[in-house]
């Protein structure tokens, strides 16, 4: 079959993945080629078992691999053989050096455009996928168009706005595709390509475009404006404990205001996963380079907040538990940043955890996803930790459950037959408010709920 169009992404990670997949299947006449330096990834792309958990993925990439969506290892040679370039490479915070901790660490990106320049033998469309700081394509279009000759390299960026857990869901029907390029004449072409490859299935009236910088930066600012809301609503759940208020009542009275909204104001340990964090920095790091000190420090304080709340968290288990949890079992239920994935970049469950060992506390880690990568992220931490999938044998025996993933399936859990195999007292803190607490406090456990006044049945404590 000949393809109208030869699309490359390299990066096979979470965004390159899905985003790709989803590309082939609404464009049956493109050929979608996937690389990436980690070649075990590729492997696994290629099996039965995907590196990536998402509802719905398995079903597309089996109906589009080996049609025309591949997976390959040979970066060079596709780079040569394709028009269209995606980069989806990962750009974590820079560990080292001048904006070490803030910044982000573009080698990765670099080194890929270098490659695309030293692979190319005719003019390309190159799309950044990769969430990077404002004027990264500038610096890349210099290194791309630094060999003077024909060949010419259009730079667009398209940042991607799906959420791990609903990707499929997200990239088929979109809030918006934006695609950001020059507005010189080769820059609209480039720019046009694109659309019509996502005019496939997205209603034009979504596909939005721009100027290039202001597509860079809406995808920091979009992502620093949700993590605002968690930090907001976590920082009034604070409040709640202290007081008689019940953060759902609250955040229910606040979102109705049509002006807000009722998303994103769910009270909990934190926001985790590897764009925000990483992201709102990158934003308080460019604030700071343009002198904007009280700009960067009002966004600085929605990462302040969320450390804040996991210290709440922990804070509150060990002063409920009287003060000490030397040779306690706590089973921590869900490990994953949220629910419907097996991610755990960032997760506050990682922080929680080594927290709770440093206090010597014995830990039963039970996740349905999520198993193998919080063992990796522990690996080599002092301290009793288990892993056990199963919710009801992880539960079994121990003093207290901590509730740190939102997954469905822990709210439907038989709280009645988990409290009988536990050591008494038994508490329940339920870090995403998604269990019946007054339920739960009826069954016998001690229930600390996130942003509302704890169930105690000890008549002396203050349950306010
Ligand atoms: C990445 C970025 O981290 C994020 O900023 C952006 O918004 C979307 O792309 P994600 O897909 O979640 O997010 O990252 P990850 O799952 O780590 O995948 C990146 C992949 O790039 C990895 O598989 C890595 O092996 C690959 N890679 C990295 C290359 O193929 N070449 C490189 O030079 C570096
Ligand atoms: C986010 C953005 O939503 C997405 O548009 C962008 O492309 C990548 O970053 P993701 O990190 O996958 O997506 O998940 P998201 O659903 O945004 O949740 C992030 C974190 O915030 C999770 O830890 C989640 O549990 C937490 N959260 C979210 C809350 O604590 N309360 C809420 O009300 C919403």
């Amino acid at each position: 079959m000949k393809f109208k169009k030869k699309i490359l992404c390299i990066g096979a990670g979470y965004v390159g993945g899905p985003s790709m997949a989803i590309i082939a299947y609404k464009c049956p006449d493109c050929k979608v080629t996937v690389v990436d330096i980690n070649h075990e990834r590729i492997d696994a792309w290629n099996s039965n078992e995907l590196p990536v958990y998402e509802p719905g993925l398995d079903k597309i990439i089996k109906k589009t691999r080996g049609k025309n969506l591949f997976f390959a290892k040979d970066i060079e040679k596709q780079i040569k053989e394709n028009d269209i370039i995606f980069v989806s490479v990962n750009t974590p915070t820079k560990t080292f050096g001048t904006g070490a901790g803030m910044a982000a660490d573009l080698q990765y990106w670099e080194k890929t455009a270098r490659q695309i320049l030293e692979n190319s033998q005719a003019s390309k469309v190159v799309i950044e996928k990769s969430t990077l700081p404002v004027k990264t394509a500038l610096a890349m279009e210099k290194i791309l168009n630094s060999a003077k000759g024909k060949i010419r390299f259009d730079v667009l960026s398209n940042p991607e706005f799906l959420a791990e857990g609903t990707a499929i869901e997200d990239l088929e029907n979109p809030d918006r595709v934006l695609i950001g390029s020059h507005e010189t004449r080769s820059g609209l072409k480039a720019r046009q390509e694109l659309v019509d490859i996502y005019s496939k299935w997205v209603p034009s009236e979504k596909i939005i475009t721009s100027n290039i910088w202001s597509a860079e930066l809406s995808k920091l600012v979009a992502n620093a404006f949700l993590a605002q809301r968690v930090s907001s609503i976590n920082s009034i759940s604070a409040l709640c404990e202290k007081t008689d208020a019940d953060i759902s009542e609250v955040a229910k009275a606040v979102g109705m205001d049509s002006r807000v909204g009722s998303k994103f104001l769910k009270a909990g340990i934190g926001f985790g996963g590897s764009c925000f964090k990483k992201d709102i920095l990158n934003l308080v790091y460019l604030c700071s380079y343009y002198g904007l000190k009280e700009v960067a420090d009002y966004w600085e304080s929605v990462v302040k907040i969320n450390e804040y709340q996991q210290d709440r968290f922990i804070a509150n288990i060990l002063r409920s538990m009287f003060n000490t949890l030397a040779g306690k079992k706590i089973c921590i239920l869900g490990f994953a940043f949220k629910a419907n994935t097996g991610d755990t970049r960032e997760s506050p469950a990682i922080y929680i955890t080594r927290k709770l060992l440093m206090e010597h506390a014995e830990i039963i880690i039970s996740d349905p996803q999520a198993l193998k990568n919080a063992a990796s992220d522990l690996a080599g931490v002092k301290g009793s930790i288990k892993y056990v999938e199963d919710p009801y044998r992880a539960a079994s025996g121990c003093h207290a459950i901590a509730i740190l993933t939102d997954w469905d399936l822990y709210r439907k859990l038989d709280f009645r037959k988990i409290y009988k195999s536990m050591v008494k007292p038994a508490f329940l803190f339920d870090g995403r408010n998604i269990i019946d607490h007054k339920k739960c406090f009826a069954i016998g456990f001690n229930v600390y709920p996130t942003g509302k006044p704890a169930l105690s049945h000890f008549k002396t404590e203050n349950n306010s």
